[in-house]
């Protein structure tokens, strides 16, 4: 069932093509009326999730905000459900979970339901808790994820989450169709600029191999990629048992670059948006202290040689998009790195894939 595959998780990451594809399609035909007529009223968003998901939510908060503008609060669900939050009728709450059965999550989720909360999920398993016991769902439709790291129902969510932003912003007419129709068509090319990505994999095989012996890592990235840089340390972290973090690439100077030497990879997320130039920066100034500087780059940016010690490609794509492409290499590089050291990446010691104790 790994389809010639050595793992799950490798699998899974391949999948992703058709995955972000299906999402695409699953979306577009289950469009809720209800829940756009409720968005339209809604004045605050509050987004909950763990792990990964909580990656994801911090990337749909960008989304939401330019496209629909409603203000979202990003919450790990454990913290959610033991602060005092502000919830009224325009408040709704949503959940993102792969399993639908995170207890955190879910537990949050019924506690904000209680205080008047309108309350929405985002899940990937038909019939899971959380899909039963909130007012509306949302789904993603990549079929049963087995590897405990999550892959391809992260870029789902990402996906779902978009086409979400972009459906509540046409509602509350805070885009033009223009603009909506603009991303919808770019969207379409994912699937195949995801594909173009996933044949460097032997490329980054061999990155994976100079890099291995690192003890530590830094991600670092700006703006809507400042949570692949978060979930690019998560995903190396939990199968790798290397430590790493993620950083927002402007917050360096505020403590992290004291840990830049010679000795240290730092994965740096830089697309050609418009956050390039600062990022650009950023990068000058780890360089500057001698730290190895991977570069997730896209196609065409020959400048980027100059203060890396490794380049990987991504296709071009709009802004908005580019989290959906930046953090495939990400998985690929922890992925290999993982394998090369010769761990269980589909099941990594002290971790399990749905976690339903709090
Ligand atoms: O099923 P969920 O999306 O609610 O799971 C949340 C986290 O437990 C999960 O994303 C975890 O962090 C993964 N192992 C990350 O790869």
């Amino acid at each position: 069932e790994k389809a010639g595959y050595k793992h799950f998780m490798q699998k899974e990451i391949h999948e992703q093509p058709r995955t972000i594809g299906d999402t695409i399609t699953g979306f577009l035909s289950s469009k809720d009326e209800d829940l756009y007529r409720m968005i339209k009223d809604t004045d605050k968003l509050y987004i909950i999730a763990c792990g990964t998901s909580y990656h994801a939510a911090l990337v749909g908060k960008f989304w939401i905000e330019k496209f629909a503008r409603i203000p979202v609060e990003v919450d790990y669900a454990s913290e959610y459900r033991y602060r005092d939050r502000i919830i009224d009728k325009k408040t709704v709450v949503m959940g993102i979970s792969q399993s639908g059965e995170t207890a955190d999550t879910r537990f949050a989720l019924l506690d904000a339901k209680n205080e008047g909360a309108k309350t929405l999920s985002l899940v990937n398993v038909v019939g899971s808790s959380l899909s039963r016991e909130t007012d509306f769902v949302l789904y993603t439709y990549c079929g049963p994820e087995i590897g405990v790291a999550a892959t391809k129902t992260f870029t789902a969510q990402l996906v779902a989450l978009l086409l979400f932003a972009l459906e509540a912003g046409l509602g509350r007419k805070t885009i033009t169709k223009d603009d909506y129709e603009k991303i919808h068509n770019e969207l379409l090319h994912i699937p195949s600029k995801v594909e173009e990505i996933l044949k460097k994999d032997d490329e980054i095989k061999d990155l994976a191999h100079r890099y291995m012996n690192a003890s530590d890592f830094l991600f670092l990235g700006r703006n809507i990629n400042y949570p692949i840089a978060l979930e690019g340390a998560l995903k190396l972290k939990e199968i790798s048992y290397i430590h790493a973090e993620g950083y927002p690439a402007g917050e360096m100077k505020h403590g992290p670059i004291a840990l830049i030497d010679e000795k240290l990879p730092v994965v740096c997320v830089i697309p050609n948006d418009r956050y390039y130039e600062k990022m650009f920066s950023n990068i000058q100034e780890v360089k500057a202290r001698k730290g190895k500087v991977i570069s997730v780059a896209t196609e065409g940016d020959k400048q980027i040689e100059n203060v890396s010690d490794e380049v990987i490609y991504i296709p071009e794509t709009l802004d908005p998009l580019y989290p959906i492409l930046t953090v495939i290499p990400l998985q690929q590089l922890s992925y290999h790195i993982a394998t090369l050291l010769g761990k269980d990446v589909d099941q990594p010691r002290n971790l399990a894939k749905t976690v339903t104790v709090e």
